[in-house]
């Protein structure tokens, strides 16, 4: 079963937000299907178990709490064998842990913020991809993500990233996630978007454009994997 792997040196370039809006996607558009997804939180500060452990979480998403580099091969191996996706959020370093999981990943997806830093930091977090390639002896598929983008405007300096990624041979997702209140709010609720409705729509959250950058989001990673695997 697929193994997502959120990856970025970068603290706070939108990780665990994409993973679980990513999860929760998965999770709805697998819930009548008895479809799992299993959710690893491998980064010690548990932000992706302290929104599962909140009401809300999907009763088909299944957490995986407290992964460290010492039991995070089996716990990826456990999950794949319960689920049909599994989500790994990780830590904004280059740890044993981090190498580890991008081992086993069928994508790892690099969350950046459309700023020159941010771009700085998503190269050499591929550079780790590419050493964990090696010590692995696997090829590893990797994309890059643009995360919190104005809903308003695409910046120059967003095209001109873009770009340079392109340049650089480097996959950047077509999709991007916008920067959205509803994204923030559900960490305060729990739950997915869709279940932000009462508190949220007195807060201006727009559920829908959000709840439509997440299947967007999930379109183009389940594309991404089905490419990787034709290839
Ligand atoms: N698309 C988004 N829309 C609105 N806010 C966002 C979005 N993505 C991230 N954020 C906000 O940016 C901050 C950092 O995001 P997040 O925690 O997802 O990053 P991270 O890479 O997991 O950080 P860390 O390295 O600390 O684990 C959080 O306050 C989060 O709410
Ligand atoms: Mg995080």
């Amino acid at each position: 079963m697929p193994v997502l792997v959120f990856a970025s040196s970068k603290g706070g370039a939108g990780k665990t937000t994409a993973a679980i809006v990513l999860t929760c996607e998965l999770a709805r558009q697998g819930k009548d299907k008895a479809i799992d997804i299993a959710l690893i939180d491998a980064d010690p500060n548990q932000h992706s178990a302290a929104w599962a452990n909140k009401p809300g979480k999907p009763k088909n998403v299944k957490l995986f709490g407290n992964v460290t580099s010492e039991n995070i091969l089996e716990t990826i191996e456990e999950a794949q064998s319960q689920a049909a996706f599994v989500i790994v959020d990780l830590e904004g370093v280059a740890s044993t842990a981090v190498i580890g999981a991008m081992s086993r990943a069928d994508l790892v997806i690099v969350p950046c913020q459309a700023s020159q830093n941010d771009a700085r930091e998503a190269i050499k977090t591929i550079k780790t991809i590419k050493y964990s390639c090696k010590v692995s002896g696997r090829n590893i598929a990797y994309s890059v993500l643009f995360t919190r983008l104005s809903a308003a405007i695409i910046t120059k300096t967003a095209k001109a990233l873009a770009n340079d990624f392109s340049e650089a041979d480097i996959d950047l997702f077509k999709c991007s996630l916008i920067d959205r209140e509803a994204f923030k709010s559900i960490f305060s609720y729990g739950g997915s978007v869709y279940d932000l409705e009462e508190t949220s729509k007195r807060e201006g959250a727009s559920i829908e454009k959000a709840a439509d950058n997440a299947r967007l989001f999930a379109a183009e990673v389940k594309q991404k994997l089905k490419a990787n695997l034709d290839r």
